[in-house]
């Protein structure tokens, strides 16, 4: 299998939230995405360990935002590479509850989409969520953030458990974050150095 051409796949990167009374987390994903017109509906593909993937089974409804090119890594580091089951990832953020009291960020985003989730399909490591919109709005007229901007430009990792985890690159030298995969280009690693994505120390960097 040529493993390269799955690099011609586009996609956006969106937070998924969801809560089940008073839990609630929210996830970056790549994976929302529109499949069908009328009724208009929505699919996500969340990891069955992520939080979010807990609360959208129990409650049923989920709510994507379409982050923005401005959407920093202080935002994306809190809902790409921790989770809500050991924090409340919204506090730190502006945000808004929509009709079925699901907390959603309003910082940095383009369009906010509320769902209910009408058909679940497992995919072993994943599952994928169907939700019919109840609520569409468009927040920001910004360009929003494609995964090869937040790749090329942010210069933006990706966990191992999104579906489009590529593997660990070689190229690179210096050293990397061995909790969210960053790496810092350079031949010395400040002792007080702190990861730009996932705010760990300089401790847990390997060098390459
Ligand atoms: C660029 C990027 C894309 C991601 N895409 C997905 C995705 O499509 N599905 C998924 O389950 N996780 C994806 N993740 C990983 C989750 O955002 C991450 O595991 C998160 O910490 C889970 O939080 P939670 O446990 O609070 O739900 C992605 C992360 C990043 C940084």
């Amino acid at each position: 299998m040529d493993l390269k051409a799955f690099y011609k796949l586009s996609y956006g990167l969106y937070i998924v939230s969801s809560c089940d009374q008073d839990r609630q987390s929210g996830c970056i994903v790549n994976t929302l995405t529109q499949v069908t017109a009328e009724p208009v509906q929505l699919a996500v593909t969340v990891n069955k360990d992520n939080f979010t993937k807990e609360l959208i089974e129990k409650s049923g409804f989920f709510t994507g935002v379409a982050l923005t090119e401005s959407a920093d890594m202080d935002l994306i580091g809190t809902f790409g590479f921790r989770s809500g089951k050991t924090e409340n990832k919204f506090e730190k953020f502006p945000v808004k509850q929509d009709l079925n009291g699901v907390f959603y960020v309003t910082q940095d985003v383009a369009a906010r989409f509320s769902c209910k989730v009408v058909k679940q399909l497992d995919l072993d490591t994943h599952v994928m969520f169907i939700g019919e919109v109840q609520e569409a709005e468009t927040l920001s007229e910004d360009d929003v953030m494609t995964y090869a901007y937040y790749q090329q430009v942010k210069k933006g990792t990706t966990p191992k458990n999104a579906p489009s985890y590529k593997g660990e690159e070689t190229q690179k030298k210096g050293y990397r974050c061995s909790i969210c995969g960053y790496v810092l280009e350079s031949d010395t690693l400040p002792p007080d150095f702190i990861c730009p994505i996932c705010k760990q120390g300089a401790d847990k960097f390997v060098k390459l």
